[in-house]
Formats: C-alpha cells, sequence, structure tokens
C-alpha cells in the first residue's frame, strides 16, 4: 500500500501549549544531540491532537527535532500507525481483521463500516463524522472479533453491536470498550475454570475497561488539558531550585570520550563540567542588529544546522548577517548557544562560527553548495 501525503493540506500545524509542554518533557529525555529519538512520540501526540498527520504537522515536529523534513517524512509513512489523511471528527475505527478475528466475525464487522461509515476504508463518512480501516492483529485474539476505536479496544463484537457503538458515538456518548458480550476479561465463554476464587470479585469492570472508563477520553482528542502532564525529572530540578529547567542544555559525560556512550564526538562535544557551566554563566550577548542592513539578509540556511525556524530564531535574536555570525568570540558563542530556545547548543555542535566565516569571505561550504544546488530540503 502506498503511503503517501493527503492532496490536501492544512495551512499550518502548532502543538497546544499543553501539548508543547509535552513534547518539551518528551525531548528533554533524550541527551544533547539526540533529540531527533523523540520524532515518534511527537509524531503520535500531534495526530492525537489532530486526529491526523498534515505535512505542516510533520515538518514542525521536525523543526523542533533540528531534523531534516525528510527524514521525519520517512518516519511518518513508514509506519501504518501514523494517518497521513483526515480522518473522521468522532473516531477512525480500526477493524481487526487477522486470523482469529477473521474466523470470528472480522467480515461482518467491515460490511458493518462499509454500510455505515464509506464504502472504502480510510474515507471519512458524508457527515464527515467517521473513518474505518482495516488493520492487522491488536493483540487481542481471545476476545475476538474486535476493534480498536479512538484509544480503547471493543471486543467480543458482532457487526450489530458495532452498529449499536457507532451510532452511540455518532451521538455523542461512548459505550462502555471492553468485551461486548458479557465476559469479564478473555475467561473462556462459559466462564473462568482456573483461579475462580478472588478474581475480579465486586468488580463489574476488569482493570483496563474500568481505568477507561474513568479517564474517558477514548475518542477525545488529545489537547494536553484532560490528563496530568508529568515530567517527574523535570520536577525535581525544580525542587532543586532551577526555577526553569533547560532541557536542552548539554549533557556532561564526565570527561569520558562521548563516542564510548555511542554519541558522536561531532553532535556532543565533551566538555568538562566546569568548562561548561562557566560558558554559559559567563556567556556574553554579542552585538545585534535590530535589522538586516542594506541589500538584505544573507541567506542563514546555507549554514549547516540551520532551518528555517532557526533562522527565524536567529532573526529575532538580531543576527541577519554572516559575518555577525564569523566574529563571535567563545563568549558570545556560549551566550548564543544558551540563547537559542529549543536548540540550545546547536551553534556550537554544528561550528557555526567556522561555516561563517568561510561564507562571510565569499566562499561556500560542501553544505553550502549543496543548498546552491537545490539538493539540501529545508534543515538537511
Ligand atoms: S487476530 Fe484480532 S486481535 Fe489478534
Amino acid at each position: 500500500m502506498l503511503r503517501r501525503l493527503h492532496h490536501e493540506q492544512p495551512e499550518s500545524f502548532a502543538f497546544t501549549p499543553a501539548n508543547m509542554d509535552w513534547a518539551e518533557a518528551q525531548i528533554s529525555k533524550y541527551p544533547e544531540g539526540r533529540q531527533a529519538s523523540a520524532v515518534i512520540p511527537l509524531l503520535w501526540r500531534a495526530q492525537e491532537q489532530e486526529g491526523w498527520l498534515s505535512r505542516p504537522a510533520i515538518e514542525y515536529v521536525a523543526d523542533m527535532l533540528g531534523m531534516a523534513h525528510i527524514r521525519a517524512l520517512e518516519v511518518a509513512t513508514f509506519y501504518f500507525m501514523f494517518q497521513l489523511q483526515p480522518v473522521g471528527s468522532v473516531a477512525h475505527v480500526q477493524i481487526c481483521g487477522t486470523t482469529s478475528c477473521m474466523i470470528c466475525g472480522a467480515g461482518e464487522l467491515m460490511e458493518v463500516c462499509k454500510a455505515k461509515i464509506a464504502a472504502k476504508p480510510h474515507e471519512v463518512s458524508a457527515d464527515g463524522k467517521f473513518s474505518w480501516e482495516e488493520v492487522e492483529c491488536l493483540g487481542a485474539c481471545s476476545n475476538a472479533p474486535m476493534a480498536q476505536i479512538g484509544k480503547d479496544y471493543y471486543e467480543d463484537l458482532t457487526g450489530e453491536k458495532l452498529a449499536e457503538i457507532l451510532d452511540a458515538m455518532a451521538a455523542g456518548s461512548v459505550p462502555t470498550p471492553g468485551p461486548q458480550n458479557g465476559r469479564f476479561g478473555s475467561e473462556p465463554l462459559g466462564g473462568p475454570v482456573v483461579l475462580t476464587e478472588g478474581a475480579g470479585e465486586g468488580e463489574k469492570l476488569n482493570a483496563s475497561v474500568a481505568l477507561a472508563t474513568e479517564i474517558g477520553d477514548t475518542i477525545k482528542r488529545i489537547d494536553g488539558t484532560e490528563v496530568p502532564l508529568r515530567a517527574p525529572w523535570r520536577d525535581r530540578s525544580d525542587e532543586q531550585g532551577d526555577a526553569t529547567p533547560d532541557t536542552h542544555a548539554p549533557k556532561l559525560s564526565e570527561g569520558a570520550p562521548a563516542d564510548e556512550t555511542g554519541i558522536d564526538k561531532r553532535e556532543a562535544p565533551v566538555k568538562p563540567a566546569a568548562e561548561v557551566a562557566s560558558d554559559v554563566s559567563e556567556g556574553r550577548k554579542p552585538e545585534t542588529l535590530s535589522a538586516p542592513r542594506e541589500g538584505g539578509a544573507d541567506d542563514l540556511k546555507k549554514i549547516k544546522g540551520v532551518g528555517p525556524k532557526l533562522e527565524a530564531l536567529l532573526h529575532s535574536l538580531g543576527f541577519f548577517h554572516f559575518g555577525q555570525i564569523a566574529s563571535w568570540t567563545e563568549e558570545e558563542l556560549a551566550w548564543v548557544d544558551a540563547n537559542l530556545e529549543g536548540f540550545k547548543g546547536r551553534a556550537s555542535r554544528d561550528a557555526w562560527v567556522a561555516q561563517a566565516k568561510t561564507l562571510a569571505e565569499g566562499g561556500e561550504t560542501e553544505f553550502s553548495a549543496r543548498v546552491e544546488k537545490g539538493e539540501v530540503y529545508d534543515d538537511d
């Protein structure tokens, strides 16, 4: 199956403030230079927020992580869990079509989807509320046939039951997920034959269903307001008196060669702790401009590591020309590194000063030559 971007795309994408906070917390889990490791959680959050992944959303995430857009596109188009086309505004229904479910009636469930939603998978229903697709085994085979709707599983389904569930959702309610035939969990249809004492006694819903019912976000878009967004490792730095924890600060490896930890030297230059601390605290703000000089700003994207977002950030800080960057001293570089919100440490990591020197003198770098030839896709 070809997985391509949808032909109609929104103008833009942005995380809600709460989701942005969540995303930054995810990024802070990884060492400096390895932010790209957060690509799947961030793409997933973008999908949870919007229902599907648009091109602006994919590029937004790539920019946040300092990745070339094509790298994030590769991830989004590779994994089937990412929806590359608009989905129903109420729910996207995923029918398991693998062996157990197919034997037990998944075909009937798909017929219901075709009749009630759309003739073909990934098409949005006429009223815009639903879409559906067939997916591979979702690991609930003993409760076949089943479907995932939003975040929860609806198991032991029949065509009739699925139709009722869709009607209920269309009317604004969310039926209780889990087994739909009266089973508590995945015990035999005739009732449990082992562990018959104590298990589930007095409980009407199994733990998964009880939690899903309690959270109640089965088909809700996640905008960050519904669950506490916890990042305990960041909270700890708050407790230690760091009111604004620097989630992108260079990680120190205590003098050990960076390569031994699997981190490339170029990406995570190792500096003694004292040196890094003093860099940041003693950094000095370079001279800045309020606007580009006559003739306009240089194309700072010719510097490897500077994409559209970073270029805009540099402009907002007062840097428009190669010559400005080329003249940064160590102290000034430290100030810039510390003030690249969301990209801290990037200027040192990618040796902007050396690159800018070459470009300011009218020369070209291997990277800028590729930019000139149009071979670089945004912030490659
Ligand atoms: S076969 Fe359907 S959940 Fe495994």
